[in-house]
């Protein structure tokens, strides 16, 4: 989900988080953040003048603790280049791909809550049902590997372009709070389905919160600050991170949320590859969408 000379200060501890982190929350070391100037070693460049940070090119999340530590089964550790910050007169980032991810996420919560929340009379058959099982364990994968895939790449690369414009500590935060619920819906998965439903629309509540935070801080912030080809850059690494048998599921979901316009941008910058597995995906995935919504 970019680089040269960069100024970087260790702010020390823990910039005070709007929010407090939940009871239980696991907390690294020092938060960074970064403003200054070190010549680069390697790697390559994105955007104008090039940056790199101490660290870089290691594993790392936005407080400084081992992405191993977080990666979730099947997705490798990433390597973050050093990062050139936007220049005035670049063109600004394209975030098509997180507004579609941040649509897709909460319009299925929604209408899985709400189906399960209200079932039908006679109860569905037993192929739907687990089709709805199956397909809301993959939401489940894809809200984790999106959290993740923001601590272990974008973050460290908004960081790295904006320095101290922005604390995604309290982002960070929503995430740590929001496994917990995760794991819950997942622990409830073949229980009856009002329980479930209950589960994925306290987790919809959650998320949708988050979600608007996050567009409304951080989006801005990427216009301003995160060079177009820094932000591609993010996109492949995340396409590339992800295991294939999630990927089944996750290209034809995009396009399933995506209005056409941004589906062509998406198209676009996926290459071939992903288009191919749209192609081969596609009519499969519908049709498990019609089992489990009927529509
Ligand atoms: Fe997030």
């Amino acid at each position: 989900m970019l680089i040269s000379a960069f100024q970087t200060m260790w702010s020390g501890a823990h910039a005070p988080a709007s929010r407090p982190p939940p009871a239980g929350t696991p907390r690294g070391g020092a938060r960074r953040t970064f403003a200054g100037v070190l010549p680069v070693a390697d790697g390559s460049t994105l955007g104008g003048a090039a940056f790199r940070l101490p660290g870089a090119g290691l594993p790392h999340t936005t407080d400084g603790r081992q992405a191993a530590a977080r990666t979730l089964d099947g997705m490798r550790q990433i390597r973050i280049p050093p990062v050139a910050p936007r220049r005035p007169g670049e063109p600004e980032a394209d975030l098509t791909a997180l507004v579609v991810i941040h649509r897709a996420m909460l319009t299925d919560l929604d209408r899985l809550a709400a189906m399960l929340s209200s079932p039908g009379e006679p109860p569905a058959s037993p192929e739907r049902a687990a089709a709805v099982r199956d397909y809301t364990a993959s939401l489940l994968t894809e809200i984790d590997h999106h959290h993740v895939n923001e601590d272990d790449v974008l973050w460290p690369v908004i960081e790295r372009s904006a320095g101290q414009v922005i604390d995604l500590g309290p982002l960070t935060d929503d995430h740590h709070a929001l496994a917990p619920v995760l794991a819950r819906c997942r622990s409830v998965l073949h229980r009856d389905d009002r329980t479930l439903g209950r589960a994925l629309g306290e987790l919809r509540d959650l998320l949708a919160d988050h979600i608007g935070d996050e567009e409304r801080e951080v989006f801005p912030v990427i216009r301003r600050h995160v060079p177009r080809a820094a932000l591609a850059w993010v996109a492949k690494t995340i396409e590339k991170r992800a295991p294939l048998r999630q990927m089944v599921f996750t290209v034809p979901w995009l396009a399933r949320h995506a209005e056409p316009a941004e589906l062509d941008r998406l198209l676009r910058d996926a290459g071939p590859p992903a288009r191919l597995l749209l192609a081969a995906t596609r009519r499969r995935w519908r049709a498990r969408e019609r089992l489990v919504f009927g529509t």
